[in-house]
């Protein structure tokens, strides 16, 4: 019966992690899946973080279900972190989520329940974010987002494609750090974004992976919270991998942001019952760990100061990088600029093989960089490999 399958290809990102770590050339670089390395190349685990899981160790009374809904507290919480003021006494529907992925599945399951038709993608995007709407059966509609040759936000593009939404439709826009760019919209862009899907009626999906990796935490949400003063529904999904280094705990949520308290119970019950057909109930252990942290104001101290260093790192090798390459790119001065791991250089195919066979250098056949996985003291010589293709 199982003949009745034919074989997938494996995700090309994910792909990368096995492929990097089958070749053993000295001085390889994996600049592939977006997770931050320091300057040993080594992700480490917050200092903030191994306190809670040590104090879990020691204090966490029992491992019996939540529920669907995950951790009350951590949802509070983690809203607070992320909308600030815009999201106070807002009523909100929210589910914790096995990462941030599974916090785009649950709303794109919430959407088709609803009946959205089309979401509306700017392209490039992460890959992931057309399968994740393609397999809850929703259709994906693209528009232009980034232009990889200048290196600039297509923006008065964009606004002319969503002026041609219909009502109820929705629209996936990047909270900050654009993944696989870089490149993100301006205060005003998203003053003028905002205006545009309340008017027209669109339900904005807002992800946001990376806060504090960009221009700090409150910078990289005041885009969000922009939309979210300006629009009476929203969906935010939200991922703690990045954030609070939790990639394998899986910790993420999707809030609904809605105009009336019996709106957000309904929604909270559609959701809570999608859940339960589908991995029933969230993991604990990241979350419990992320509510610690933001509810034990040393631990937040702690774990703020190392996102900021993490922050500051990849921002010097931004800089450097951005001068290196512009040497033979002049439009690649924009990496300075752009924020986030992420920036995607003006590549063939056949220029990222070529890196990767002759070099040792990894990352996606797109051209997409990732930033945080290059080292202080190798930038100089994977410029020199750049500029030598
Ligand atoms: C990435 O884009 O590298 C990360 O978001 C990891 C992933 O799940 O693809």
């Amino acid at each position: 019966m199982f003949d009745a399958l034919t074989r997938q290809p494996d995700d090309p990102l994910l792909a990368l992690i096995g492929l990097f770590r089958a070749d053993e050339r000295a001085g390889k670089v994996d600049l592939g899946v977006g997770v931050y390395r320091d300057e040993t190349g080594a992700t480490p685990i917050f200092r903030a973080v191994k306190e809670a899981e040590r104090r879990l160790v020691e204090t966490q009374p029992t491992k019996a279900y939540i529920g669907p809904e995950g951790d009350a507290l951590f949802l509070e919480r983690l809203w607070t972190l992320t909308t600030g003021e815009a999201g106070r006494g807002r009523a909100t529907a929210a589910l914790q989520t096995p990462g941030g992925s599974g916090a785009l599945r649950l709303a794109a399951d919430l959407m088709a329940r609803m009946g959205t038709k089309g979401v509306w993608l700017g392209l490039p995007s992460w890959p992931n974010h057309a399968s994740i709407f393609k397999a809850a059966g929703l259709d994906v509609i693209t528009y232009p987002f980034f232009d990889i040759p200048s290196q600039s936000v297509q923006f008065d593009r964009m606004m002319e494609a969503l002026s041609g939404a219909a009502a109820g439709d929705a629209v996936l826009l990047h909270a900050s750090c654009h993944n696989p760019t870089g490149a993100n919209l301006s205060a005003d862009q998203w003053r003028a974004v905002s205006d545009l899907i309340a008017a027209r009626g669109l339900l904005p999906l807002v992800d946001i992976a990376y806060q504090g990796y960009g221009r700090g935490l409150d910078e990289d949400a005041a885009g969000l919270r922009t939309l979210l003063a300006a629009v009476p529904e929203a969906l935010v999904a939200v991922s703690c991998s990045k954030s609070f280094g939790l990639y394998r705990e899986r910790t993420g949520a999707i809030y609904a942001a809605c105009s009336n308290p019996e709106t957000a119970l309904s929604v909270r019950t559609n959701l809570a019952a999608l859940a339960r057909t589908s991995y029933s109930m969230p993991p604990d252990h990241g979350a419990a760990i992320v509510s610690m942290i933001l509810g034990d104001e040393a631990l937040k101290a702690d774990w703020m100061e190392e996102i900021e260093t993490m922050r500051l790192r990849i921002t010097s090798i931004r800089e450097r990088l951005a001068a290196g390459l512009s040497r033979r790119w002049q439009v690649l001065t924009a990496v300075r600029e752009q924020e986030g791991m992420f920036s995607l250089l003006p590549l063939e195919e056949a220029d990222v093989l070529k890196l990767r066979a002759e070099h040792a250098i990894y990352m996606p056949t797109s051209g997409r960089i990732n930033i945080a996985g290059l080292k202080s003291a190798e930038v100089d010589a994977v410029i020199e490999k750049f500029l030598s293709l």
